[in-house]
């Protein structure tokens, strides 16, 4: 059975699963090609899935959602009513609205949703100070990687015939959503940029960038474009892009959250079948 496994990961963590799963396909005996979306470039021609018996998407969560790049480009897919797989890694924070919704933006473009998951990952504020997931993933995350490429493998072959229904859409609608993603540079981060560093010009910030934001000359993202992934810069060669001390807003978020760094640190990931 050959599977494509389609992959969204600006700092690495999904990245990360995906490797790990594609092995553990690898084991099960499925031919696993791997397709890498992060960069614009990589979004630009239209992708077709024919060949596969099955999809599997991972994508991280931003602001309780797949990424905002990666949602525009889930609906000029066409499916095919073929069976897809899904899953996120997350910070520790919110999650489950993002299961549904790109079940949804799934089934709109003909995918028919089998199995999903979410797996913890450093949380991408952590480049600002945050201690959210630091560690992560570690072996038992991967373990749980595990099960769930078994059981995507199971619904996939049809050995296991069980339907995945509707999954939780949560308390907030889209358009509340909408608005906490508007938020991304008045709250916690500012916008990234290079400072007083010498850099290379390698030119990598600007051609990595999955929003087309970056200006690797100007040293400055877009705020209009920019999603606050982060990739520019976690892969920055010379460590020369950064943004603000996201340390001030580290208690407040644990409250909103309604819960302390120690708890957060224990979640475990989660397979939804
Ligand atoms: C803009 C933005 C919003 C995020 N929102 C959430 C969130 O709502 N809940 C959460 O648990 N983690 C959130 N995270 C953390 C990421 O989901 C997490 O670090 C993920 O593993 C990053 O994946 P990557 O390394 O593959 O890019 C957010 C990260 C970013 C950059
Ligand atoms: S990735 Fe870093 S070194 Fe390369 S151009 Fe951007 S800021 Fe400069
Ligand atoms: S400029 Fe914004 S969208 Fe582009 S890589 Fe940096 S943080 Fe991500």
């Amino acid at each position: 059975m050959k599977l494509a496994l389609v992959v969204f990961s600006a700092t690495g963590n999904t990245a990360k699963f995906a490797r790990k799963i594609k092995g553990y396909f690898k084991s099960l005996g499925m031919d696993t090609d791997v397709y890498d979306i992060t960069a614009r470039a990589n979004r630009q021609e239209p992708m077709d899935f024919k060949a596969y018996q099955g999809v599997v998407f991972g994508f991280p969560v931003h602001s309780l959602r797949a990424p905002k790049v990666v949602r525009d480009w889930l609906c000029t897919l066409d499916g095919h009513g073929k069976k897809a797989a899904l899953f996120f890694t997350f910070g520790g924070f919110s999650v489950h609205p993002a299961h549904h919704s790109t079940q949804k933006l799934l089934a709109d473009s003909g995918f028919n949703l089998v199995a999903s998951a979410q797996f913890p990952g450093a949380h991408t504020f952590n480049l600002g100070g945050w201690q959210a997931f630091a560690d992560r993933p570690n072996a038992t995350d991967f373990t749980l990687a595990k099960e769930y490429a078994g059981a995507v493998v199971q619904r996939f072959t049809g050995k296991d015939t069980g339907v995945l229904g509707d999954l939780d859409p949560g308390n907030y609608s889209q358009e509340q959503l909408d608005v906490f993603e508007s938020l991304r540079f008045k709250i916690i981060t500012r916008l990234p940029g290079r400072k007083d560093r010498d850099c290379r010009m390698c030119m990598a910030c600007e051609n990595a960038c999955p929003a087309g934001a970056m200006d690797a000359v100007a040293g400055r993202a877009d705020p209009e474009k920019c999603i606050a992934c982060l990739g520019c810069v976690a892969n920055c060669p010379d460590k020369a892009l950064s943004i603000n001390d996201t340390r001030p807003f580290w208690a407040i978020k644990l409250d909103m959250g309604k819960t302390s760094e120690q708890e957060l640190n224990q979640q475990q990931g989660k397979i939804y079948l």
